[in-house]
């Protein structure tokens, strides 16, 4: 990013200088200098000038530099968003409005990302046809781990899965896909749940930490989702049988060189919750 400092503007507060992350704003002779060698492309420099003495030379990102918005969140608002979204299982059939799927990926851009990089990407899914196939690609990879898990008479074929697991999946997960396999295979979608809309959240390997930006992302779409109305399922089974299978991911139209970190149901909820779930009681030292 390259910026221009209106000097007749600049007071010299010092606050862009102050901020900025990489050390490229400085005050030289009385004027601002801003480099853009280790430049991350945040727009803090510009973004906290109260004279409005910075400007990006060129940038046609939609919404850039808009003024901040007036809402605030409240605590207590923030909080119940938090404490009453769950995890949906039962969907309805009505399909979510492409501009709605539009509002949860728009509020996904503005999560933090490391050194800013902004990785990820989306794959929506609303076609039924595609997201059938994906179904079937990712419960053909489960019937064959039920079936190697089942013949303890030839280990070999569990090890052609990477030895242990899928990848780093956990024993907790290894034990329930039996059951998950048999339910599918009975008509039952323990997958998507018939849902209409699959979001898969991924990013280049190449990224600055490109799972957290994911992650980030995702709960950025399930919080917009609860508070439009929408539910979520974040499903595992889905994102570590992309990882695990190349051809799966080509066909659901990832990009070479990309992992897939989640991957989010998105539906009109069919089920009601009456309660919040227990959580821990916060598990933190004190130092
Ligand atoms: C990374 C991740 C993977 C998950 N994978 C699955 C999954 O494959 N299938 C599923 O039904 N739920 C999945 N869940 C949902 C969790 O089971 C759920 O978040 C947890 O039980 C807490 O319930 P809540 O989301 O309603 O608070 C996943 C959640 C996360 C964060
Ligand atoms: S924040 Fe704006 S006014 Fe303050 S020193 Fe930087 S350019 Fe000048
Ligand atoms: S965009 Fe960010 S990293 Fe670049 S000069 Fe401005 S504050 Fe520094």
């Amino acid at each position: 990013m390259r910026f221009e400092v209106d000097e007749s503007k600049c007071t010299l507060c010092g606050a862009c200088v102050l901020t900025c992350p990489a050390d490229m704003v400085r005050e030289k002779r009385g004027a601002i200098k801003i480099s853009w060698v280790a430049c991350i492309g945040c727009g803090h420099c510009q973004a906290i000038c109260p004279e409005g003495a910075i400007s990006l030379t060129e940038c046609d990102y939609p919404g850039a530099f808009a003024p901040l918005p007036d809402e605030v969140a409240s605590p207590q608002a923030l909080l119940s968003l938090l404490r009453r979204r769950r995890t949906v299982r039962r969907y309805r059939p009505d399909p979510v409005p492409r501009e709605t799927l539009e509002q949860l990926l728009q509020a996904a851009q503005y999560v933090p990302t490391g050194a800013n990089c902004q990785c990820q990407e989306f794959t929506v899914l609303t076609a039924p046809r595609a997201i059938n196939d994906l179904r079937q690609g990712v419960m053909d990879y489960y019937r064959a781990y039920a079936e190697a898990l089942a013949d303890h008479e030839h280990p070999e074929r569990l090890a052609a899965f990477g030895g242990t697991g899928i990848g780093a999946m956990h024993e907790h997960i290894l034990a329930a896909v039996p059951s998950f396999v048999k339910n599918v295979d009975a008509g039952r979608d323990r997958l998507f749940f018939d849902a209409p809309a699959v979001i898969l959240v991924h990013a280049r390997r190449d990224e600055v930490l490109p799972e957290a930006a994911c992650s980030f992302a995702t709960l950025a779409i399930v919080l917009i989702a609860e508070a439009v109305g929408l539910g979520t399922c974040i499903t595992a089974y889905a994102s570590l049988a992309l990882q695990a299978l190349p051809e799966l991911r080509a066909a659901a139209g990832v990009p070479d060189g990309h992992e897939v970190h989640h991957v989010v149901v998105v539906g009109y909820p069919a089920e009601v919750y009456q309660a919040v779930p227990p959580r821990r009681p916060v598990r933190a030292t004190w130092l």
